[in-house]
């Protein structure tokens, strides 16, 4: 049975006093959540306070990037192994806004993949289309080459490893959520394309979460969805009453 899974993707805000009060309430309110794999992604320089702060509670931690090389002259930039020495086993790659603000291409997160893989971590892979694309009936063959391009050359084993995360970008920060409907559509095609692609079993088993303006008035209706295993949130994962409303719709 493939897992139900609510991330909380903080991007860069919460600074150590914030990320504390925050930690706390989700604690207190998610803490021994059963029904869904509870996942948070505060900044790097909060991570490892996360880690320490969510001892003996169900939730994990998950960094928001980090690079292909496992060390080096890379100024700035974080490593798997630095990330798993803190207890972080869980990193969101490809996210949208690393697309497009910082130049990241499939090539290169098919090395970050890879790096993650090889170090034993898990992935959140995000991934989906622009309004243009939509708008052009030309979505699936974008969400098809995201996924061909970062991950159909990943062994089967290592999908155990894998959770996507469909993110449409015209809905991400602007209210304008997908429509249950549309959000179904195209989990069950990315679903149809990695059973063709690898095995029926496989594509059964990863789950795909949903991003993109999530909010507790509408996460029941898109998580009750078959091919919707939960979902990526931003805004909404920085007020902890929000969050915990939209775990507990899983
Ligand atoms: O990674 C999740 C994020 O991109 C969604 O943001 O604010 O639309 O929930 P938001």
């Amino acid at each position: 049975m493939r897992k139900k899974i609510v991330a909380g993707n903080w991007k860069m805000n919460k600074n150590l006093s914030e990320t504390e009060v925050l930690l706390s309430e989700l604690k207190t309110k998610l803490g021994a959540s059963k029904e869904a794999n509870i996942i948070v992604a505060p900044t790097f320089t909060n991570l490892y306070k996360a880690t320490q702060d969510l001892k003996g509670s169900s939730i994990t931690v998950a960094a928001q990037n980090m690079h292909q090389a496992d060390n080096g002259a890379f100024t700035g930039e974080i490593s798997a192994d630095m990330l798993k020495n803190i207890g972080v086993e869980t990193v969101i790659l490809g996210h949208s806004e690393r697309r497009a603000y910082f130049g990241e291409t499939d090539a290169l997160l098919a090395d970050k993949v890879n790096t993650a893989l090889k170090h034993g971590m898990k992935v959140i892979f995000c991934f989906g289309e622009e309004l243009q694309d939509r708008k052009s009936n030309s979505h699936f063959s974008v969400v098809e080459n995201q996924l061909k391009n970062v991950l159909f050359h990943i062994k089967e084993e290592h999908w155990k490893n894998i959770v996507l995360a469909y993110e449409p970008v015209w809905a991400i920060g602007t209210g304008e959520t997908a429509s249950p409907d549309q959000a179904q559509e195209m989990h069950a095609f990315i679903r149809n394309t990695i059973a063709n692609a690898f095995t029926p079993s496989i594509a059964d088993e990863v789950s795909i979460l949903y991003g993109g303006s999530v909010k507790p008035n509408n996460a029941e209706e898109i998580f009750a969805k078959p091919d919707v295993d939960g979902g990526l949130i931003g805004g909404a994962a920085l007020d902890a009453s929000s969050f915990e409303a939209i775990a507990n719709a899983i």
